[in-house]
């Protein structure tokens, strides 16, 4: 496929503090450091990514409304505690037409009965957990996947 690949990656609450959070869950490194090897891997692939995290529903709610004139190619999304919650979260991402892959470090079925049930699960694309940060490795090449056929 000719041109570039826009990607956005979107993390919601308590990601920002990955690498200091429940270690033994979520892994050691940072979100700047998933962040930068998913650059690493994206660049060569000729894929820009964009990168967005916060612990505000609605912040995530208009950045979604902003991807909706944006256009992306693809929308990779950890939404955190949200992912449990949202129906915001989920009205909002059913505006974009793009595939859009759910990801969680954690294997969220093996973990408390709250976390079993997602509001996203079933207009995503798909959805990638158990796998720590190579999850947004493996959502990035799903995308690909589609777009390249
Ligand atoms: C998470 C799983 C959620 O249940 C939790 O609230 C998170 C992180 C994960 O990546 O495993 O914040 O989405």
């Amino acid at each position: 496929m000719a041109g570039t690949i826009n990607i956005q990656v979107i993390n919601g609450p308590n990601l920002n503090m990955l690498g200091k959070r429940e270690p033994q869950i979520y892994g050691a490194d940072t979100l700047d450091q998933i962040n930068a090897g998913l650059e690493k891997a994206a660049a060569p692939m000729g894929v820009a990514l964009k990168f967005f995290q916060s612990n505000h529903e609605g912040a995530i709610v208009d950045k979604i409304h902003g991807l909706f004139e944006d256009r992306m190619d693809g929308i990779i999304i950890n939404p955190g505690a949200l992912t449990h919650t949202s129906v915001a979260l989920r009205d909002a991402l059913l505006l974009l037409s793009c595939p859009i892959v759910e990801i969680h470090l954690s294997n969220i079925y093996k973990r408390e009965a709250f976390r079993h049930k997602s509001m996203i699960a079933d207009i995503a694309t798909g959805q990638i957990s158990g796998f720590g940060h190579y999850g947004y490795h493996m959502a990035l090449g799903a995308i690909l996947n589609i777009i390249n056929g």
